[in-house]
């Protein structure tokens, strides 16, 4: 191929929409079987015998898959077998997140974990932002291009929505905690698979334990049926009151659901209802 080929070869993944490469060597994705590698290659040597069960908050939902967080580039793993290694990699997510007792140990621990696949493909860990004592927590899905190159989350056009939709009722980034269901971004901002949520949620536990906020956020269909154990779609859980209920919570926590701010960016409508869930937590705030 002569260089004017691999130009226009070049152009022609561009305008397809792969504009970044994600590891050394091409991976056929549609063989399960390469799925399996890449948990195996991360697995302990005892990863087949691991018996940790999935978190039951990161298993998949029944019902419709939810359309109303970030673009759907690919569908999600939508079954409950975990890929060979996952179990021992949340063997080890659950014994080092429940080592921790603060947000930095947390990050710590989070730095020293190579179990989940994500980490292969991202630039950097994407944990929190914002205030490790305060009240309310905000939990998106996972990071994207812009989180993942500033190791921030929610700092692209959703993030800087985010940040309007706080100063709405007051709030900036210093009164609240944010963070996301996975902590290192998938390639292609494809919705994370159930297993990497797996893998990444003792650590999403120990976050709320340690923080122990008075309100609970969920932003988007991923984050809220996660978290808050529900089967239906976002635009049924939003502006509801829920218990987020922990063993290691002196009480449940005020939980909501709402809009994904880059939902609220593609779906501009939504935003009168995005309106209505921000003045119910600002009213949860003076109770
Ligand atoms: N979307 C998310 O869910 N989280 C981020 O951090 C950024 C975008």
């Amino acid at each position: 191929m002569n260089e004017e080929n691999i130009r226009e070869l070049m152009r022609w993944y561009l305008d397809a929409g792969v504009d970044e490469t994600i590891s050394d060597a091409p991976v056929d994705r549609f063989t399960a079987a390469e799925q399996s590698a890449v948990f195996a290659s991360q697995a302990e040597p005892d990863a087949a015998k691991a018996s940790q069960a999935v978190p039951d908050a990161a298993k998949p939902s029944p019902g419709k898959s939810d359309k109303a967080g970030k673009p759907q580039d690919q569908k999600p793993r939508q079954d409950n077998t975990l890929p060979q290694g996952a179990e021992a990699a949340i063997h080890t997510a659950v014994s080092l997140a429940s080592a921790a007792n603060s947000v930095e140990e947390l990050r710590s621990a989070l730095e020293s974990f190579d179990g989940c696949p994500l980490r292969k493909t991202a630039t950097n860990l994407v944990f929190v932002d914002g205030n490790p004592a305060a009240k309310i927590l905000f939990v998106g899905e996972g990071p994207g291009a812009d989180e993942d190159l500033q190791g921030l989350p929610f700092v692209g056009p959703g993030g800087q929505l985010l940040d309007r939709m706080l100063a709405s009722i007051g709030l900036d980034r210093q009164s609240v905690l944010i963070s996301n269901t996975v902590f290192w971004r998938p390639p292609g901002n494809r919705t994370p698979t159930t297993a990497e949520i797996a893998i990444c949620m003792p650590f999403v536990e120990r976050l709320i334990d340690v923080v122990d906020p008075d309100i609970l956020i969920a932003l988007g269909g991923a984050a809220a049926k996660t978290l808050l154990a529900q089967s239906q779609g976002i635009g049924r859980l939003r502006g509801k009151w829920f218990p987020y209920s922990s063993p290691r919570l002196p009480r449940p926590i005020d939980a909501m659901a709402m809009f994904h701010p880059a939902y609220l960016l593609r779906s501009p409508g939504q935003k009168r209802e995005a309106w209505r869930d921000m003045l119910m937590l600002k009213q949860k705030l003076t109770e």
